[in-house]
């Protein structure tokens, strides 16, 4: 029987904590993210004091343990708190996103108790930005071919990296990344190593910021490495098992970008509702016409859809921590519908509102563009069908 035909059942209940916590970042995000999205989003510029409020609430270590300044909450609370953090400005929720389920997960993972102390803590607590970097110019989906090098010196203590890295998401300002460089090209992707890298030492040149489409109050940039030394000390995990790292962070990771996928689709059609409820023409409110019920009804329907799969993906990863076997497929099922449901979701909200969907006036248009980067980043839609049929074909 394949993975897919195996009956999982979906026992996932919000708690009171729960159902706090989404109360809680539902009333930030509403009260203190909204009125300043549009305004970030035109100006490019970096969220940070925002940012640092959400460290201030543990939203920045969600599944962080305190004692590493997180909030000690589980992977339902992080999709929760994506979700209305998304619904309110996608920008902010990639900066969440990059540091809980990519930066703060790869170290709480494979570092060990000193690198989770002084790379998590600062970064959990808000007070640090962190970031994830595999990406290079001539490497992206095929993650394993980096041309990025790190050489050990001859005494031994110190890794030489030099290379480029691109798409950094917090690239711009972020105080610490989880590097994945090559250290022995002769292995291919088992000669990948990930490192902890600070940002303040020589080496370290921040390249061009990219001018993007959308979510474009994350900042996302180059970062070029000119004979950076980095202390054996800093190697996350052990040498050659980066790739493997990097593969598994992003199965958390993606869990992430499904669930903002799913809050700006779900914003994209709160704000289609509203509009055909209220919208008149032909003599009613366009909600009265069946195209667009159609709308309202494949959208709802997807938003729904979409939801039970990051459940699924959630549970997945829960169990994981118990029986330590991967979520990869699931991950990977949600991120891929989630993210076509934002475009989808998008688009039509576009379509139900007319003139005013393309109007700057209305945060729709936005929404069209921050759901586009949600096929692209941590995988394809490609990637992530690859993904799922090589795992049902057997095929890896
Ligand atoms: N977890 C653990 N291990 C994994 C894994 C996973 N999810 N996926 C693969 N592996 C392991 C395999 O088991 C295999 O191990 P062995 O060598 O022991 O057999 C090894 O990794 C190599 O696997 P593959 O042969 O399947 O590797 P591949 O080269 O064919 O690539 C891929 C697989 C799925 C295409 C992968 O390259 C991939 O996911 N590419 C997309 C990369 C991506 O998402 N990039 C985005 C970067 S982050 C970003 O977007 C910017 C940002 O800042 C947010």
């Amino acid at each position: 029987m394949s993975a897919t035909t195996e009956a999982t059942a979906l026992t996932l209940s919000l708690t009171d904590e729960h159902l706090a916590l989404q109360k809680a970042v539902r009333e930030f995000a509403q009260k203190e993210i909204l009125p300043i999205a549009t305004e970030f989003d035109e100006s490019g510029d970096f969220p940070l004091e925002t940012i640092q409020k959400m460290g201030q609430m543990g939203l920045m270590g969600i599944e962080v343990p305190e004692e590493y300044g997180g909030a000690g909450m589980d992977n339902l609370a992080y999709v929760l708190t994506m979700i209305e953090v998304a619904k309110a400005d996608a920008s902010h929720s990639t900066i969440v996103s990059v540091n809980n389920s990519l930066y703060n997960y790869a170290i709480m993972a494979f570092g060990t108790e000193e690198q989770k102390r002084r790379y998590v803590t600062p970064v959990a607590s808000g007070e640090k930005i962190g970031a994830y970097s595999l990406t290079e110019p001539m490497s992206g989906s095929d993650a394993a071919t980096m041309q990025s090098r790190a050489v050990l010196n001859a005494a031994g203590t110190h890794y030489i990296i030099n290379g480029r890295k691109s798409w950094v998401t917090s690239g711009p300002v972020a105080n610490y990344i989880v590097l994945f460089t090559m250290t022995d090209p002769d292995k291919g992707h088992k000669g990948i190593t990930a490192f902890l890298i600070d940002a303040d030492q020589p080496g370290f040149i921040r390249g061009k910021k990219e001018p993007k489409l959308g979510i474009r109050a994350s900042a996302t940039s180059e970062i070029v490495y000119e004979d950076y030394a980095v202390p054996v000390e800093n190697v996350l995990g052990k040498v050659g098992d980066g790739f493997k790292i990097a593969m598994t962070v992003l199965d958390a990771g993606r869990i992430g970008i499904a669930a903002q996928a799913l809050g700006i689709a779900e914003a994209a059609y709160e704000a289609s509702i509203c509009y055909a409820r209220d919208r008149q023409a032909f003599g009613g409110p366009i909600g009265q016409f069946q195209m667009i019920q159609q709308k309202i009804a494949d959208m709802k329907t997807r938003i729904e859809a979409s939801r039970l799969l990051i459940y699924n993906a959630v549970q997945a990863k829960e169990r994981y921590k118990q029986t330590g076997s991967r979520y990869t497929m699931e991950a990977s099922m949600a991120k891929l519908f989630a993210s076509e449901t934002a475009m989808f979701c998008a688009d039509e909200a576009v379509q139900i509102h007319g003139g005013m969907g393309y109007s700057k006036e209305l945060p729709v248009e936005r929404y069209y563009r921050d759901a586009r980067i949600t096929r692209i980043y941590e995988g394809t839609s490609e990637i992530q069908r690859m993904v799922i049929a090589r795992q049902e074909l057997g095929l890896r």
